[in-house]
Formats: C-alpha cells, structure tokens, sequence
C-alpha cells in the first residue's frame, strides 16, 4: 500500500473522462486500497481515481473518516447512478480544493451499482452525506469538478484563489 498525492485543481489530469474498469484484478485491487490509505491520510470521506491520476472508474467513500465512528470504508468500480430522488443543498469539500466549501445541489436520495473489490456488482441506496459523497465522486469520473456546479462569481473566486495557490506552490 502507497499514499499516492492528490493532485490540485487546476490540473488538467482533473478534467479527463475516466475509462471503464475491464477486470477487477491484483492491480485493479492494489489501486483501490492506495486510493483508501490515500484518503484517509489526507483525511478525506471521498477519493476518486482521476484524484490520483488514474483515469480508471473507480472512487472509495468512508463518510465515518476522520470521525471516531467504525469504518464505513466502500469501493465503487464501474458505478452507475441509477436513481436520484428529491434535492438537497449541501456543503461540500474536495481534497483537489483544499479549504474551499461551497453549496451543492445534489439529489437528496440516490441508487448506484457499482462492482465491489471482490469483482462481484451491488446495488446500493443511499441517503445523506454517502448519497452526497457518491454523487461528488461520480462527478469526478466525468470529470466534473465542484468549481462547475457554483455560481459564475463563485467559480472566478475559487479559480483565481486555486490558480494563486499553484503559483506560490511552484516557487522555489
Ligand atoms: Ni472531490
């Protein structure tokens, strides 16, 4: 197991279309439990593939991270959102923004389907803050960012703090 780093926004490794997972193998395996120590190094309830560089449909939830709940920990390889049901605003986070919050209007109840490590696909109905956690992460798959789902004003505001940020991070 590896802490891979998170890469930042604006990265373009952010906006790429993840690919579909053809076989659940040693590596798919190994990936997966990076991305799970990865997160919660960070600390983070959510890490998806592309976060990492990996371009593969894939994201890990824990919502009990950081908490001094049990582990909640679940993979999601080739998920699909097969249902979404009422709205809510939420306050969301994203490790490719560091100490930016914003509301989000996401569907309030969702259904994914998604294979589990083991390869095998299940089915699962969630609500709270795992129904805003997958729907977050899926984003990730496509490429979507949270930068894209605020208003316009606020979208310049968190590009030109992101971007200050990477300059300063990019001096010696
Ligand atoms: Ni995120």
């Amino acid at each position: 197991m590896a802490i891979r780093t998170i890469l930042r926004y604006p990265d373009k490794r952010l906006r790429v279309k993840a690919e579909t997972v053809t076989a659940v193998d040693d590596a798919v395996r190994a990936l997966c439990e990076d991305m799970a120590e990865t997160m919660y190094a960070a600390p983070g309830v959510g890490l998806a593939a592309p976060q990492i560089g990996v371009a593969l449909k894939i994201f890990v939830i824990d919502v009990a991270s950081g908490s001094d709940d049990p582990s909640e920990l679940r993979y999601f390889i080739n998920p699909e959102i097969t249902r979404r049901v009422g709205e809510v605003v939420w306050e969301e986070g994203c490790l490719s923004f560091p100490g930016i919050h914003e509301e989000i209007d996401r569907a309030e109840q969702v259904t994914v389907r998604a294979l589990g490590l083991d390869g095998q696909p299940f089915e699962l109905d969630a609500d709270g803050l795992l129904a805003i956690a997958i729907q977050h992460e899926y984003d990730h798959l496509d490429g979507t960012l949270m930068v894209d789902r605020v208003s316009l004003l606020k979208r310049r505001m968190i590009d030109r703090e992101m971007k200050k940020r990477a300059l300063q991070d990019a001096r010696p």
